[in-house]
């Protein structure tokens, strides 16, 4: 089995009840589920892991974990994404594919999210398609060659 870590950032505890008209009314429990459910059918060598964290470190040493067992990892590093150098520095230093993911169009919102500092350390990003951006992801390491 191979594993994939699937990793949360701040506030994405809270989904379902944060600004659904935005994020969406699946609860994070939910899309872990969902996940779960599409990797068992579309690419069964994948076994899942998730996690959350609202902590920057708690997010470090999560990714620090992932490259001792994991093959890749599915990264939505929330707020941070715009200004964490930490994180961006945490996924440098790890030697697998870390893909970004948001839930939204980062792109089309506030300005200060149109910026990724960690975007340029990942191997892909997915964005804008809720749900769909975390399969795009899961789609994309199941293709990708190993390096
Ligand atoms: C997000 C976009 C970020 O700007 C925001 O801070 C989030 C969620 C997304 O999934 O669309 O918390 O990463």
């Amino acid at each position: 089995m191979v594993k994939l870590l699937i990793l949360n950032g701040p506030n994405l505890n809270l989904l379902g009840n944060r600004l659904p008209e935005i994020y969406g009314a699946l609860t994070l429990k939910q899309l872990q589920q969902q996940l779960a459910q599409y990797v068992q059918t579309h690419h069964p060598q994948f076994t899942l892991t998730c996690l959350q964290a609202n902590c920057e470190g708690a997010l470090i040493d999560a990714l620090q974990a992932a490259r001792l067992d994991c093959a890749g990892v599915v990264f939505n590093p929330a707020a941070y994404t715009h200004y964490s150098y930490a994180l961006r520095d945490a996924i440098e230093a790890i030697a697998i594919p870390v893909v970004e993911v948001h839930l939204t169009d980062i792109d089309q919102r506030e300005d200060f999210r149109s910026i990724s500092v960690v975007r340029e350390v990942c191997a892909a990003h997915f964005q804008g398609r809720g749900l769909q951006s975390y399969t795009d992801a899961i789609d994309y390491l199941a293709e990708r060659k190993p390096s």
